[in-house]
């Protein structure tokens, strides 16, 4: 028996569990018939077209490389909905061709959506459960680590808008994660770093021994050794679940999770999504806690213990090439973090020690960003 990891996401009347570990596809049956009793029970009308009454919304490269193991735990016959692999996907006519197809084949609200690949299938595919016919069921199956350990966890779905990354969406609980580690067997090791990324976010703002612990098994983490994989996502899905208990629509606890967020959501837009989702929270975890030294929150020591991670996990702590310091800051205020004009951010104190400060002048911003500028 392979082990698997049950996580718990205790939320008033939408209670899941995040099932991780190899194999982990094969509780998705026993999910969907658990489903579908509730369905029959409550005497919903049940003439969903799609035989199963199942739709996947699947990235179309994972589809290439996945999907027939993802076929093999599924009830035969589900609606396969394809999109282009990338961030562009995350956009209102990706869901609008979505919604098409879910029209085209009478899609009706019996049915659950699976959403299979990284981080834009589960925000893209969430938002259309959110949305369609007011709501249906979904569940999140991710296949990269950055979607394992956060973006599939916690309810929110969403689509980007011209003017700043994730400006449309909606809070809407899954109703299971099923992280199957053998999807994160083909991931580029890039791709796998860019994940790391959240691991030490997670780590910075919650628990300092799982910092040690990832800097002690780095070499095993980046081999991907089946057991400290495991480990590293649970223990991840954890801390994120336990903050989304506390707080799932964001009012003040959760905004934690935004620690080297809104300088990394703003260079991700400026560099053309050029940069993995990742990469950029990295360069926005060490330029915010050059903030955070340089207002006498934070040791400088600490600083670099985090940054010393980021680059064992092979992650940038330099930008690629040069921005103009205007248009970062630019960004940072048409992130949705921003309230009534003031630069939102989340600085460390110390390890599992984060703020949240609202008074962060562009000067600030301006003296930190030379930090992390181009060699
Ligand atoms: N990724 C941050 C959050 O889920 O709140």
């Amino acid at each position: 028996m392979r082990p698997l990891r049950t996580i718990p996401v205790a939320l008033p009347g939408r209670s899941y569990d995040i099932v991780v570990g190899q194999g982990a596809r094969d509780a998705l049956a026993g999910l969907l018939a658990v489903r579908r009793f509730e369905a029959q029970s409550a005497q919903t009308p049940s003439a969903a077209v799609a035989a199963s009454g199942v739709v996947i919304v699947a990235d179309e490269r994972v589809a290439e490389i996945h999907l027939a193991t993802l076929l093999s735990a599924l009830p035969p016959s589900p609606l396969v909905l394809r999109f282009p692999s990338g961030e562009a996907s995350k956009s209102l006519s990706t869901v609008a061709r979505l919604y098409d197809e879910l029209a085209a084949a009478r899609t009706d609200r019996d049915a659950v959506l699976i959403t299979f690949g990284g981080g834009v299938a589960g925000d893209l595919g969430g938002f259309v459960a959110a949305t369609w016919m007011r709501g249906i069921a979904y569940i999140q199956a991710p296949t990269t680590l950055e979607a394992a350990i956060d973006a599939s966890i916690g309810g929110k779905t969403g689509v980007n808008h011209a003017a700043a990354k994730n400006l449309i969406g909606a809070f809407h609980q899954p109703i299971g994660v099923i992280i199957d580690t053998d999807f994160l067997h083909t991931l580029p090791a890039r791709d796998f770093a860019a994940g790391l990324a959240e691991s030490v976010k997670h780590a910075a703002i919650r628990d300092a021994s799982f910092l040690e612990w990832q800097r002690t098994q780095a070499g095993q983490i980046l081999d991907r050794a089946d057991d400290v994989l495991l480990e590293l996502i649970a223990r991840n899905c954890e801390i994120k679940a336990r903050v989304v208990e506390q707080d799932e629509r964001e009012a003040g606890l959760r905004a934690i999770l935004n620690y080297g967020h809104t300088i990394g959501h703003a260079l991700e837009h400026l560099l053309e999504y050029e940069l993995r989702h990742g990469e950029c929270v990295s360069l926005g975890i060490v330029a915010e806690n050059e903030l955070a030294v340089r207002r006498g929150l934070l040791d400088r020591a600490v600083a670099g213990q985090l940054a010393g991670l980021l680059v064992r996990f092979g992650l940038p702590t330099r930008l690629p090439c040069a921005l103009r310091i205007e248009d970062v800051i630019d960004r940072c205020r048409a992130d949705k973090k921003t309230r009534g004009g003031m630069l939102n951010f989340v600085l460390l104190r110390g390890l599992a020690d984060p703020i949240r400060v609202a008074d962060v002048s562009p000067a600030e911003i301006h003296a930190v960003l030379s930090t992390i500028a181009p060699r």
